[in-house]
């Protein structure tokens, strides 16, 4: 399972790249808005420290226009993934960018049906928002269920990337489907490695140390 980094603030993708956990980026315009920086410089400063496919999302909604922002995004860096909506516009663009060997992203997946067009249409990644799903009461990762099951079934080259991710439990559901990328916030990244129990056990494990007196160096 890959993991990527769902921000824009390169101070945390360098924490997290530092840790050996960092299989690529994802970046939409809100979290691009989020950073107050520049796109252009933010994406060729993220493609520079990172090695697999950093995601910069289009925000033309017609194809001309997704066309030619992905022809600058796509000179930013090798490694930039081009990020498309999940509308007839943007599943055009996949095509066409994909026929002419870019990775594309196909954002804002709701449904399986939406999921069948992306592969369709060749997309590197197809991103099923499992948390935005849940907050309306449907269920995110049964989404997730049903689209690994179906390119299961067929020589799909598109991956999985499960997105909008909140808490652990969705990591851990989306390892346990088998997906093949999850996109995970930094703080949810924070949080996985947490557990009452360690601390506890690190605390008692040091206070044993220090009463005898040694020193491993
Ligand atoms: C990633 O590609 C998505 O843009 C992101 O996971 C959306 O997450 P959100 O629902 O928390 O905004």
């Amino acid at each position: 399972m890959k993991f990527f980094i769902d921000t824009a603030e390169v101070a945390e993708i360098a924490e997290f790249n530092d840790l050996g956990l960092v299989d690529g980026v994802t970046t939409n315009p809100s979290l691009i808005a989020k950073s107050g920086r520049d796109m252009v410089d933010t994406i060729r400063e993220i493609c520079a420290m990172v090695r697999g496919p950093v995601s910069a999302e289009v925000t033309a909604i017609d194809f001309a226009g997704m066309m030619a922002e992905a022809e600058k995004l796509r000179a930013i860096a090798e490694n930039v993934a081009i990020k498309v909506p999940l509308t007839e516009a943007g599943i055009k663009a996949c095509k066409a960018l994909s026929d002419d060997g870019a990775d594309v992203n196909v954002t804002l997946c709701f449904s399986a049906a939406q999921a069948i067009l992306a592969a369709k249409a060749g997309a590197a990644f197809i991103s099923p928002f499992v948390g935005r799903l849940d907050d309306i009461g449907q269920d995110g990762m049964g989404l997730i269920a049903e689209i690994c099951d179906i390119y299961d079934q067929y020589d799909f080259s598109t991956e999985v990337l499960v997105a909008s991710v909140r808490h652990p439990m969705h990591v851990v559901e989306a390892a346990k489907l088998g997906a093949d990328v999850v996109t995970v916030p930094a703080k949810i990244l924070k949080q996985m490695f947490k557990h009452p129990l360690t601390d506890k056990g690190l605390d008692a494990f040091l206070a044993d140390w220090k009463k005898t007196g040694q020193s491993i160096l």
